[in-house]
């Protein structure tokens, strides 16, 4: 199978983790994008969606789904949504995207986190892919330099505002061996919104496109 198609194969195989009536947390990205489409062959057994972007809601709503808002949501039994990169740990680095902050709030709300990536995002290590990190754009440089002696090398997305009126840092050359410990880290420097590492509030379940066909991690 493509790439392609086992991103579509992901894609279908998340319908069934949808628990009829729900409302559904879907992520952003081409995997997402994909998983909306196959949503939208069963939007009559649920009752809406919560976006993890602008973009997402988009396309939610191009299918007539309807996009809830998720301060209304007491109860989001199911996210779904891809990875850049996903250990078998269900650790992953997120965000190549942008839309790491929204992912991760809307994450910390669902009950079970479904993952689903073709077989080029499954790594032993995390860090190969850039780490997406969301910025307060006036401390742009201060958290630079704080990356810097953490090892890493952070490269600003150019032309790249996130839903949220900030910034991207994409931090390279990193070999993330503690995931929860480099997230917490991270998420104490102050500017930084949210980081893409997603090892705190890994993912439940993972749907992994591969040759054969669809295989389904969960921890
Ligand atoms: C967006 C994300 C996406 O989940 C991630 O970039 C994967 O995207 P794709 O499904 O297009 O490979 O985190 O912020």
């Amino acid at each position: 199978m493509t790439q392609d198609e086992q991103k579509r194969a992901v894609a279908a195989a998340a319908i069934q983790h949808v628990p009829t009536g729900c409302i559904v947390g879907v992520g952003t990205g081409s995997t997402a994008n994909y998983f909306i489409d196959e949503l939208a062959k069963i939007k009559h057994k649920i009752e809406g969606a919560v976006a993890s972007s602008e973009a997402s809601a988009q396309r939610l709503k191009s299918h007539n789904i309807e996009v809830h808002d998720l301060n209304n949501v007491s109860d989001l039994p199911v996210y779904v949504d891809g990875a850049d990169e996903i250990t078998e740990n269900l650790h992953m680095v997120k965000g190549g995207g942008g839309a790491l902050t929204r992912e991760k709030i809307v994450a910390a709300v669902a009950r079970k986190f479904i993952c689903i990536t073709d077989q080029s995002k499954l790594v032993n290590v995390l860090g190969n892919f850039p780490l997406p990190i969301e910025v307060i754009p006036m401390a742009r440089s201060y958290i630079a330099r704080e990356i810097v002696l953490l090892g890493g090398q952070p490269a600003l997305r150019h032309g790249f505002t996130t839903d949220n009126g900030n910034i991207i840092l994409d931090v390279h050359g990193l070999q993330i061996m503690n995931p929860v410990e480099l997230e917490t880290t991270l998420n104490q420097i102050t500017g930084v919104v949210t980081n893409g590492l997603f090892a705190c509030r890994g993912a439940n379940t993972l749907l992994l496109g591969t040759d054969e066909g669809v295989r389904e991690m969960t921890i």
